[in-house]
């Protein structure tokens, strides 16, 4: 009979940052990694959201401080970045959950270059940006986690959500080749999935959008926060070594691969 052992998720002094954590999955993220013990780093476009989801963290008990950070804006990222590690002289994981739904409810010939590109701005490349300022942080120690937040869009493609469908469609790819890239260093880079979560995100979506979605999902009902922010929280702890890559499913049984 093997015998299991118990290991504490989080080692003690492990740092995260997470971008887009003021709202939503990020906050979601941000809130369960502080209360497994985590010096969370809460990075968002929206500073003051982002000081009061810091402030709710520390009343809560936990370790937790705010940066403001637009992720489209390099220099505004290493910012944050290096306000993150100078907290403990070291970010071990960077969860990336900003993101916009750029153009919705038209079909592709009625979508604009400059919204369809300012998607791809915010959604998909920031996947490079992100990897230009942590990389080396991560390469120097031997250790670090990337999670992207991506979607099943990105998996099967939403009519008349074109941009938000590519930018990551894109984001997957990138999350593949970036695994491989740094697969012996350490480093692993990877993603969530998810279909439906009950956010604010959802509650400014048209009814026939979520409708759609929700009729695709075998289980008939939305995800919640504290399911994404399990297994986010998960890909980003030491425990899971052995993946990089991958996009992880969170659909309710609607995409099994
Ligand atoms: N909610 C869902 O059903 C769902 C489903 C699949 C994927 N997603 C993805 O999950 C991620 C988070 O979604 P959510 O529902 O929590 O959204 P949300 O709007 O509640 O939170 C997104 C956060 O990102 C921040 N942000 C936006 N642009 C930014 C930028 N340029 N720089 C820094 N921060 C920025 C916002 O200020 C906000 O705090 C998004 O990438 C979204 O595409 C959401």
């Amino acid at each position: 009979m093997t015998r299991s052992v118990a290991v504490e998720q989080f080692p003690e002094g492990y740092a995260a940052m997470v971008i887009g954590g003021a709202a939503g999955i990020g906050r979601a993220t941000a809130e369960l990694l502080a209360r497994r013990g985590v010096d969370v780093t809460i990075a968002d476009r929206d500073g003051d959201a982002a000081d009061i989801a810091a402030q709710a963290v520390r009343d809560a008990g936990g370790a937790a401080a705010a940066a403001a950070c637009d992720v489209t804006d390099e220099a505004s990222l290493t910012r944050a970045f290096e306000s993150a590690v100078s907290r403990h002289g070291v970010v071990h994981a960077v969860i990336n959950s900003a993101g916009i739904q750029g153009p919705l409810g038209r079909p592709s010939h009625e979508v604009g270059i400059a919204e369809f590109e300012r998607t791809l701005a915010v959604n998909l490349t920031p996947g490079l940006t992100i990897a230009r300022v942590v990389i080396p942080h991560f390469l120097e120690r031997g250790y670090g986690r990337i999670v992207h937040v991506a979607s099943i869009a990105g998996k099967e493609g939403n009519p008349q959500m074109i941009g938000y469908s590519a930018s990551k469609a894109g984001l997957i790819g990138l999350v593949k080749a970036q695994g491989k890239e740094y697969s012996r260093s350490g480093i692993t880079v990877n993603a969530v999935a998810p279909a439906v979560i009950r956010t604010p995100f959802l509650d400014s979506q048209p009814e026939s959008v979520v409708n759609y979605m929700l009729e695709k999902i075998p289980m008939g009902r939305t995800g919640e926060l504290h399911e994404v922010a399990e297994m986010l929280a998960f890909i980003a702890s030491p425990a899971a070594g052995f993946t990089t890559g991958f996009t992880f499913d969170l659909s309710g049984g609607r995409a099994t691969y």
